[in-house]
């Protein structure tokens, strides 16, 4: 089944209370559902049932760590029906000692599965490893200016497999996004099925041969990147690095992996923010001990002032929002509030408000425009999440505009400040390393608004020798007083200055 787009977080203990619900009879207890994958991995999913006075109390825990209260919960008959948030309805009904579940997915797809009487103690996390002295990790030298690349979790989620990954390499290069800057190709969750008897980390039937997975990626000249969490499971309640942080970093670098995304998700129910630190500080020092240059990215959704110590911890890039969905909203809301992080940015160490939907479908092609300028001025990691083997023209445009990743990619790496508001219009400016400055008008209205901005509110004394267009990849002809133009609805004029 294909996890909708608001499912990001599927992970590991999803509670739900069941509370004021019509009795349903039969469902008290703790059940277990193990949820097998066509690809060899069983997830585990739990519900747990209290019946009291005609009423239903209950709770899912369901890979994540997200608590949610679900709602419009009914009985239909022998069947007691409840939906979670995420777009996940259970169908639930007793049956000889177990119970019959269906479950069916707001973004398509039904899994029909039978839970079984199991016990609160399962469902507990391992013992608490304590985690390392904190210490001041060096700088891994990576990643001088934003990792430019590819992940697969926004459009593929589960589907990702080896032939989507070689596909994506091969579509890179052939696309002209590899000549643009883009390098990495990021396997997200999903890719993992368990230990061997040493302990090391083995791929599922999805990935038969990583390494030699890694060598095609590399063959193309592009690298590859993974992803893991520093807790018994991943979001997608796959296996996590728990207690083998050194070895998985030995097993990266000797398949040849070049980028790890280090996803918070279980850690969560065995350590509290005062440890996030050290946690992904034993990552941090286990990649650099791995003997291969690997790409640290921290992924624990900007908790605990990330910006503050993720340098320290040797990261390269730390996520500083909940997950990105594939609409205006969750775009603008995530990209118009990264200003006030912009003193934490520099060569070597990112925010990262999250990666690209541009051409996932659920934007028009100016909001998209909005959302490149935007993670450009942000000094964003510029890391693709559509489906670049079948995507059309009008995204590869977005996606290959040099003149804004040259923005995104400059070489001074200061991220852009919000310098005024406008009725909704935004003006962002970015100081770059050839003196100039990049400009950004981004309407946040509907419908078309005029805007402009005087050569002074710059800061400049004059008016300036060249102005560019980073759209209409044009020059603009200098006014005496300053810039004025129209941006289009949700759009963006985006300028370079010198
Ligand atoms: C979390 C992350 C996402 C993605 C999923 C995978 O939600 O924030 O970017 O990696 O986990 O399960």
């Amino acid at each position: 089944m294909r996890f909708p787009t608001h499912l990001r977080r599927i992970a590991l203990l999803l509670f739900i209370s069941v509370a004021g619900v019509a009795r349903g009879g039969g469902l008290d207890g703790v059940w277990r559902i193990e949820m097998r994958k066509p690809f060899g991995v069983t997830l585990r999913t739990y519900l747990i049932f209290h019946e009291d006075a005609g009423q239903v109390r209950g709770m899912v825990f369901a890979n994540s760590s997200s608590k949610v209260a679900i709602a419009d919960v009914r009985t239909d008959g022998p069947d007691t029906l409840f939906q979670i948030p995420w777009g996940w309805n259970f169908r639930v009904r007793p049956d000889g000692g177990n119970l019959h579940v269906v479950i069916t997915y707001d973004g398509g797809g039904r899994d029909e599965e039978t839970a079984v009487p199991a016990s609160e103690s399962e469902m507990q996390p391992p013992p608490r490893i304590a985690p390392p002295a904190v210490v001041d990790v060096p700088d891994n030298g990576l990643a001088r200016t934003p990792p430019m690349g590819w992940n697969s979790w926004n459009h593929f989620a589960e589907r990702v497999d080896d032939r989507v990954v070689r596909e994506a390499a091969d579509a890179m290069v052939s696309s002209g996004m590899a000549a643009a800057g883009y390098v990495y190709i990021n396997i997200d969750d999903t890719w993992e099925a368990g230990r061997d008897a040493q302990g090391n980390i083995v791929a599922n039937q999805k990935f038969p041969d990583m390494r030699a997975l890694a060598d095609y990626v590399h063959s193309t000249g592009l690298k590859l990147g993974i992803y893991s969490s520093p807790g018994p499971l991943t979001c997608g309640g796959y296996e996590g690095s728990y207690g083998h942080e050194e070895q998985d970093a030995r097993t990266y670098a000797g398949w040849g992996i070049d980028y790890l995304k280090y996803d918070w998700c279980s850690a969560g129910r065995i350590y509290g923010n005062a440890d996030l630190r050290a946690v992904y500080q034993k990552m941090g020092v286990a990649l650099q001990g791995s003997g291969h240059a690997i790409v640290f990215s921290l992924c624990q959704y900007g908790m605990n002032d990330v910006w503050t110590w993720g340098p320290k911890v040797g990261g390269n890039l730390w996520r500083t929002t909940g997950d990105i969905s594939d609409n205006w909203k969750s775009m603008s809301n995530i990209g118009f509030n990264q200003g006030h992080l912009a003193p934490y940015a520099g060569p070597g160490h990112w925010n990262d408000p999250d990666m690209l939907e541009v051409g996932n479908g659920g934007m028009t092609p100016d909001e998209y425009r909005t959302h490149f300028s935007l993670w450009s001025m942000l000094a964003a990691p510029l890391m693709a999440g559509n489906d670049l083997h079948g995507m059309s023209a009008g995204t590869r445009d977005i996606l290959t505009n040099r003149e804004v990743i040259a923005v995104d990619q400059d070489a001074l790496g200061r991220e852009a400040v919000r310098i005024a508001d406008n009725g909704g219009v935004e003006i962002w400016t970015r100081p770059l390393a050839d003196g100039g400055l990049a400009v950004a008008f981004f309407n946040r209205n509907a419908e078309e608004m005029p805007s402009g901005v005087s050569w002074s509110a710059l800061g400049l004394g004059a008016p300036p020798a060249a102005i560019r267009d980073l759209w209409g990849h044009a020059g603009v002809a200098p006014d005496a007083a300053g810039y004025s133009g129209t941006v289009p609805g949700h759009g963006v004029v985006m300028l370079r200055v010198r």
